[in-house]
C-alpha cells in the first residue's frame, strides 16, 4: 500500500465526517463536534497548524557525518522514534463508525510496535472503550499508554488497579476533559482536578503519571507537584476552549519553568516530521499525533499505521540530514526561528 492509497482508501471510508483534506488543517470542520473538528470557531485546532507553519528551521550541511539517531527513551523503554498515537475514541461518535473502537486500538497498538512506536489510547463515556484497549495492551506486554478520563478519583483508582493488571507500561489523563462537550452530553460527571486528588493517584501506583492538557506554566508546575513523570502540552486538539494557544508555542517557557524534572510530550496539529523536529527544538521530548493515525487506521488498518508511522519518521531523519543533528539532544532551540 502507497500513502496515496492509504488516503484514497480512507477518503472513500470517512465520509461525511471526516474529508481527508490535503492538509488537515481544522478549517473544514471547524465546529464539528461530536466530530472531527475543534470546538466553537474552531481557531484553537487551526492556530496549532498555522503556528507550526510559521516557526521556520535553520539549513546547515557542513558537518561530519555520522548518521542519524531517532531514538528517544521513555518509560524505561527506547522507541524508534519521538512521537506516539494521541488518544483518540468515539469512532462512532465523531467518525462514521465504518471501524469500531476495538478495530482502531487494534490498529493503532500492533501497528506502531510494528514500526517501532507505541500509542496512546482513549476513554469514553462507555467503560468498554478503556477495558477493550487494555485487552490489546495485555496483549503487547504493556507497550501502550491507556489515558483515563478524569473521573471521580474512586472511578480512576479503579482503572488504575486495571491498567496495573494488563502490564501498561504508563497511564495518562486528559485533565483537560472537564470542558469536553461529547461527556457533558451523555451526561458522565468528568471535572477539574486539584493538586491533592492529582497526588493521590501518584501515590497510589508506581505506574508513570502522564497528565495530559497543560497550557501554562502554573499548570505544568502544579502537574510536578502532584508528582507526574510528564505532562502532555496539548488543547485536546483544540476542541475544549475556542480561544486556546497553540500547544507548541507554549513549550519554551514551559520546559524553562520545569526543566529536566518532567518529561513533556505536546500535541496539536502536528503532522510532519518537520513539525516533530519544531516541537522537539522548542521543548519536547516527543509529540502525539491525532487526527492523521485515524486517517491512517481508516485508510490501512495496522499496516497503514506502520506505513504513516514510518513516512513521519523518514521525514523528522531527513530534516536531521538538513541541520546537522546527529541524535535528538542535538534538535535545540537555535535550530529554529520563531
Ligand atoms: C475525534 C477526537 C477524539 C478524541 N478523543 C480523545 C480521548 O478519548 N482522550 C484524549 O485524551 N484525547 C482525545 N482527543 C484529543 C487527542 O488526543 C489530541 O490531543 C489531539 O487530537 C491532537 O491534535 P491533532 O489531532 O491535531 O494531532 C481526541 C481528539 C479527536 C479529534
Amino acid at each position: 500500500m502507497t500513502y496515496q492509497e492509504l488516503l484514497e482508501n480512507a477518503r472513500k471510508k470517512m465520509a461525511p465526517n471526516c474529508r481527508v483534506c490535503k492538509e488537515c488543517n481544522g478549517i473544514v470542520c471547524k465546529g464539528e463536534i461530536p466530530g472531527t473538528g475543534g470546538k466553537g470557531n474552531g481557531r484553537a485546532f487551526t492556530e496549532s497548524v498555522e503556528f507550526l507553519a510559521s516557526v521556520k528551521i535553520h539549513l546547515d550541511t557542513i558537518y561530519q557525518n555520522e548518521g542519524q539517531d531517532t531514538s528517544v527513551s521513555l518509560f524505561d523503554r527506547t522507541f524508534k522514534y519521538p512521537f506516539f498515537t494521541a488518544p483518540i475514541g468515539g469512532m462512532n461518535l465523531n467518525y462514521n463508525g465504518a471501524i469500531t473502537e476495538s478495530e482502531y486500538m487494534d490498529a493503532v497498538v500492533n501497528g506502531t510496535i510494528a514500526a517501532g512506536g507505541a500509542a496512546f489510547t482513549g476513554d469514553g463515556p462507555n467503560d468498554s472503550l478503556f477495558l477493550d484497549s487494555l485487552h490489546y495492551i495485555k496483549a503487547v506486554n504493556g507497550k501502550a499508554v491507556p489515558t483515563i478520563k478524569p473521573w471521580k478519583n474512586d472511578k480512576v483508582l479503579e482503572k488504575i488497579k486495571m491498567l496495573e493488571e494488563a502490564g501498561a507500561m504508563a497511564f495518562a489523563m486528559d485533565i483537560d476533559s472537564a470542558g469536553l462537550i461529547n461527556l457533558a452530553l451523555a451526561g458522565k460527571p468528568v471535572s477539574a482536578k486539584s493538586v491533592e486528588e492529582l497526588s493521590e493517584l501518584v501515590a497510589s501506583t508506581k505506574v508513570p503519571f502522564v497528565i495530559k492538557g497543560i497550557m501554562t506554566v502554573k499548570g505544568a508546575k502544579k502537574a510536578l507537584e502532584a508528582g507526574a513523570y510528564g505532562i502532555v502540552v496539548s488543547s485536546h486538539g483544540g476542541r475544549v476552549l475556542q480561544d486556546a494557544p497553540a500547544p507548541c508555542s507554549m513549550l519554551p517557557e514551559i520546559r524553562e519553568a520545569v526543566g529536566d524534572k518532567m518529561k513533556i510530550f505536546v500535541d496539536g496539529g502536528i503532522r510532519s516530521g518537520s513539525d516533530v523536529f519544531k516541537a522537539i527544538a522548542l521543548g519536547a521530548d516527543a509529540a502525539l499525533i491525532g487526527r492523521p493515525y485515524v486517517i491512517a487506521a481508516f485508510g490501512g488498518g495496522a499496516e497503514g499505521v506502520e506505513l504513516y508511522t514510518n513516512k513521519i519518521g523518514a521525514e523528522l531523519r531527513d530534516v536531521m540530514i538538513m541541520t546537522g543533528c546527529k541524535n535528538l539532544s542535538d534538535i535545540t532551540m537555535d535550530k529554529v526561528i520563531l
